[in-house]
């Protein structure tokens, strides 16, 4: 795992538009890492080799927001999303954190099982949150988890 710094903007942004379709840039990303309390890691395949993830949360007061976790198609179901989670978990914990929160959608039957299985619960609902001209409207699921339970 490797934590991330402004070194890293091109890769992430590479990473990021490999993993979504409404992909991040390079300079919004790095206005994003320059804000204050934000941090991020890249996780490496099983080899050791290249970056195959990413995580970028944000920490305000004693709680902390995952703003985006991916993983490039041809390394997922191998423990990387879980790897990263843990990672920002305990970055956040360490920093005074006491929840997690995050937003997903609520089709995302992949990342709604990794989060479930982590012991994150919903508590709430953004009706018709992702809007796209390329997509259907989709709720947004609000998800949290009390770093103290992990
Ligand atoms: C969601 C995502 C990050 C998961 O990453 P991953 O590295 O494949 O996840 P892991 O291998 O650590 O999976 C951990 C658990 O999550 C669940 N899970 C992950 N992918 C799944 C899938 N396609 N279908 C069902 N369950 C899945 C499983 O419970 C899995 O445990 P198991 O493999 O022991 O059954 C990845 O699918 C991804 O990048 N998706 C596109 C971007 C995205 O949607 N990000 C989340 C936005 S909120």
């Amino acid at each position: 795992m490797i934590a991330c710094d402004f070194a890293h903007v091109e890769l992430m942004a590479a990473l990021h538009a490999r993993c979504f379709a409404e992909y991040w840039d390079a300079p919004s990303l790095g206005k994003l890492m320059a804000s204050p309390g934000t941090f991020g890691f890249l996780a490496r395949d099983s080899d050791g080799d290249d970056p195959v993830g990413l995580v970028i949360c944000r920490l305000a007061a004693d709680e902390c927001e995952i703003l985006t976790i991916g993983v490039v198609e041809h390394a997922r179901r191998a423990g990387v999303g879980a790897r990263l989670l843990d990672a920002a978990q305990a970055r956040a914990r360490k920093s005074g954190a006491q929840q997690m929160f995050l937003e997903v959608g609520a089709t995302n039957t992949a990342a709604r099982r990794l989060y479930d299985g982590r012991g994150y619960r919903q508590v709430g609902r953004r009706r018709n949150y992702y809007r796209t001209p390329e997509r259907q409207a989709e709720d947004a699921l609000v998800l949290r988890l009390e770093l103290a339970q992990v």
